[in-house]
């Protein structure tokens, strides 16, 4: 008898350029694991339906991502600490009684490649974080984790980000700001966590962020530099990065909270960076 192999997805919409099916079938046959994993298009009015037609149907988890992730919050019966905060869940996984748990691995995704792949220590440094949307508040915890000496988190629209500040004061020394309102200061490390790359466009920073080795950090990525790192390499930055290993990172968290193996994330990176370069 022939047993189904235990499914996984990530829901989304749009979802069509999701890199997460080619990334979990690597991480698959990289450990041996045998399962399936697809991108699906979820309607926003029916997201819980369509989550638990996947489960009714051999699915054993999923990843959860724009604009989705505080529905999928709602999905979890239980939660990681870490989700529970975030108020969102880009991971989902069937319990042994039928319900879901949440978690949120994108804080872990790119701490991990900060440290890991980029070597950037984030202990006793000043870091900047620029946007106060659901991406920021996704890994403002790991990033606090991490003890840096101060996070300044600096937004379009100051009081969402003084919000921010205020809901993970009690983790570490952070502050937020309106962008108008960092004057001089400068910072160890810059990350880009607004949705501006997506449409070509730049947050309005000062243009004397950057210290002495500097690294600046987009969460986005795409085949070409993004506006955000083509302007931090003009002002001085000394290492620059796009988030693809981020989104690998991320990608491994989950696959190792489903399968309780951790995929390696290396050649999966390079494999994904050597596709975009040439497509
Ligand atoms: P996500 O879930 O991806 O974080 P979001 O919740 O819509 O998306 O948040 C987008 C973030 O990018 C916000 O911080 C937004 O600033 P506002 O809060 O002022 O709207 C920021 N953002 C988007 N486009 C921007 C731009 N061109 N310049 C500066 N900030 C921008």
């Amino acid at each position: 008898m022939t047993t189904a192999l235990d499914r996984y997805a990530v829901f989304g919409n749009p979802i069509k350029h999701s890199k997460s099916p080619q990334i979990h079938s690597l991480f698959a046959k990289q450990t041996n694991q045998s399962l399936s994993y697809t991108a699906e298009l979820a309607e926003p009015d029916q997201f819980n339906d369509a989550v638990n037609d996947f489960i009714e149907h051999n699915g054993k988890g999923l990843n959860i991502t724009v604009p989705f992730k505080e529905d999928a919050w709602s999905c979890a019966k239980k939660r990681s600490q870490r989700a529970q905060r975030a108020g969102a869940v880009n991971t989902l996984m069937l319990q042994q009684d039928g319900t879901l748990y949440g978690d949120t691995t994108d804080g872990v995704g790119l701490v991990r490649d900060l440290i890991q792949n980029h070597n950037i220590a984030l202990a006793d440094k000043d870091i900047l974080i620029v946007g106060s949307g659901g991406a920021v508040r996704g890994v403002l915890e790991a990033i606090l984790e991490k003890k840096p000496a101060s996070l300044l988190i600096a937004n379009r629209t100051k009081q969402k980000a003084v919000q921010l500040a205020e809901d993970f004061s009690d983790l570490g020394n952070i502050f937020g700001c309106g962008l108008d309102e960092i004057d001089e200061r400068d910072f160890d490390i810059v990350i880009n966590g607004t949705s501006a790359s997506l449409k070509g466009d730049l947050p309005s920073l000062p243009k004397t962020i950057f210290r002495k080795n500097s690294s600046s950090y987009d969460m986005m990525y795409s085949a070409q530099a993004t506006p955000f790192m083509l302007w931090s390499t003009e002002n001085n930055a000394s290492l620059v990065f796009d988030g693809l290993g981020m989104l690998v990172e991320q990608a491994a968290e989950s696959f190792f909270i489903w399968r309780n193996v951790r995929p390696e994330t290396q050649p999966v990176i390079k494999l994904i960076r050597k596709q975009l370069t040439i497509t």
